[in-house]
């Protein structure tokens, strides 16, 4: 079974008091759920880590990107500057293995500073605006 890695970064486990106009009312332990639901009818089997600590975001690259795992990541924040979880990101998909970059808002949408992502260029792709549904979009994706 594939086994696939969902990170989530800072504020995320704020999701479902955290600006609910943008970000919904469902918080991540409803995310997490929906996720293994549906991991189970795509047959693969998902890992789930959220911080706030860029080390230890850059770390679980690290990690998947050695065990050849692929990765689904909602950068949050560090989405427009950190430029130190870019490179883990580039080097997870220089080494073969895939990097979805996920967004529940369209940040295209919102403030200037989001109009920028930092990680994009070093992911083999990114889906944003649909809410949760980004994360399922993306793990059909990873899942062929
Ligand atoms: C976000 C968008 C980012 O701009 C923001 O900092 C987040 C969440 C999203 O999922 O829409 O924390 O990544």
């Amino acid at each position: 079974m594939k086994n696939v890695v969902v990170l989530n970064g800072p504020n995320l486990q704020r999701l479902g008091s955290r600006e609910p106009e943008i970000y919904g009312e469902m918080n991540l332990d409803s995310l997490t759920k929906e996720l293994s639901k549906l991991a189970e009818s795509l047959s693969l089997s998902l890992e789930f880590l959220q911080s706030d600590s860029e080390s230890e975001l850059i770390a679980a690259v690290h990690r998947a990107t050695d065990a050849k795992q692929d990765i689904v990541i909602n950068p949050a924040a560090f989405t427009h500057y950190s430029y130190a979880l870019a490179d883990a990101c580039k080097a997870h998909t220089s080494a073969g293995a895939k990097l979805i970059e996920v967004h529940i808002s369209n940040p295209h949408a919102r403030e200037e500073f989001r109009h920028k992502s930092v990680i994009s260029a070093s992911a083999t792709g990114v889906i944003a605006g649909f809410g949760f549904d980004s994360y399922k979009l993306a793990l059909r994706q990873l899942a062929g």
